[in-house]
């Protein structure tokens, strides 16, 4: 693992767009994540701010509900020195009828450098990529790929594990209807981790398997074998019939309850992307113990984000080590 405190390689990156994993090559992620531990390192000095997007301007274009992506793509920009617009679907033209193409070619007519879309639609994202020459990030769409997720979690398990070659993930939850499972499953895969999806069968089903994962529906073929656990929330949102008879059922079979948390491996990372439903897919203390890696995940997607937005910019050269105050 590179140290955070040597300087990023050189770039592979040549993409103006980060609309999924699933097309990246192993090289273009290890670039993000080590470019990523340099911006760690400039969010450690007193002096938080680099003047590498000063001039840019990046739109938070977010048509479906978001705390931490948004306020952290939003903060990113800002300690790159990049101007910020924050949209909403309620308050933006869509509600009027414009389609979602009209609506970013405004807001490339009006020299947005970056848009960053959250959408209910798998492959909105990859749709204004291809007509914007603005830089398109995909902070979720649908249930299809929601990339700086993964990358911060592949970014927080290096950093806590030193390595993800061999490491033993379990995915655990709604993997059919999340976004967050496709770009882990397709970012660990290709950083040689072993992924094991964990779930009922409605919510995990087989189709899963030939992108190279194990699947089981019992959590106990898991608990003393994974060296990360990676808890999902039930997509409510998504899903259109009912895929396990309750709530209730679902955490006596997949919770990480006190009782089960007992049996992890020494060592063993407990993740979650957020938002928590607390007592259903996790037990509130485990969430809040030691073990638990979930705010350090929001906190390295700040830096992560950063990464992105500095890649695709173009500004393809070494993170300025010593950047003057923006
Ligand atoms: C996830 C999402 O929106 O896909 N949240 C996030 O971005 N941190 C996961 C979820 O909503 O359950």
């Amino acid at each position: 693992m590179t140290a955070p405190t040597d300087p990023p390689p050189e770039t592979l990156w040549t993409r103006k767009d980060l609309v999924g994993i699933e097309n990246l090559s192993r090289q273009e992620i290890e670039t993000v994540l080590d470019t990523a531990a340099a911006f760690k390192q400039v969010g450690t000095r007193e002096i938080k701010k680099v003047p590498a997007l000063r001039g840019r301007t990046l739109v938070n274009f977010f048509v479906e509900a978001s705390t931490r992506t948004r306020t952290s793509f939003e903060l990113a920009a800002h300690r790159l020195s990049a101007d910020v617009i924050n949209i909403s679907a309620s308050a933006s033209s869509l509600i009027k009828g414009e389609t979602l193409k009209d609506t970013a070619l405004n807001l490339q007519a009006l020299h947005a450098d970056f848009i960053v879309l959250r959408h209910s639609s798998a492959g909105a994202a990859q749709f204004l990529a291809e007509r914007l020459q603005s830089s398109v990030i995909n902070a979720g769409d649908g249930a299809h790929e929601h990339p700086t997720q993964a990358l911060l979690d592949t970014f927080t398990i290096r950093e806590k594990l030193g390595r993800l070659e061999g490491l033993h993930v379990a995915i655990i939850g709604d993997i059919l209807f999340s976004r967050v499972a496709r770009s882990n499953i397709h970012a660990l895969l290709k950083l040689g981790a072993k992924v094991t999806l964990v779930g009922p069968s409605t919510l995990v089903p087989k189709t899963f398997e030939p992108l190279g994962v194990q699947i089981t529906h019992r959590i106990d073929d898991v608990l003393e074998q994974a060296d990360v656990f990676n808890l999902l929330r039930i997509q409510h949102e998504r899903q259109r019939k009912e895929y396990f008879p309750g709530l209730g059922e679902y955490t006596a079979l997949f919770g990480l309850t006190q009782q089960r948390a007992q049996r992890l491996k020494p060592g063993a990372l407990i993740m979650h992307p957020g938002p928590i439903n607390r007592g259903v897919e996790i037990d509130s203390e485990i969430a809040d113990s030691g073990r638990s890696v979930i705010l350090d995940q929001v906190t390295n997607g700040l830096a992560v984000r950063m990464a992105v937005l500095y890649l695709c910019s173009g500004a393809s050269h070494p993170v300025p080590q010593s950047a003057p105050a923006a």
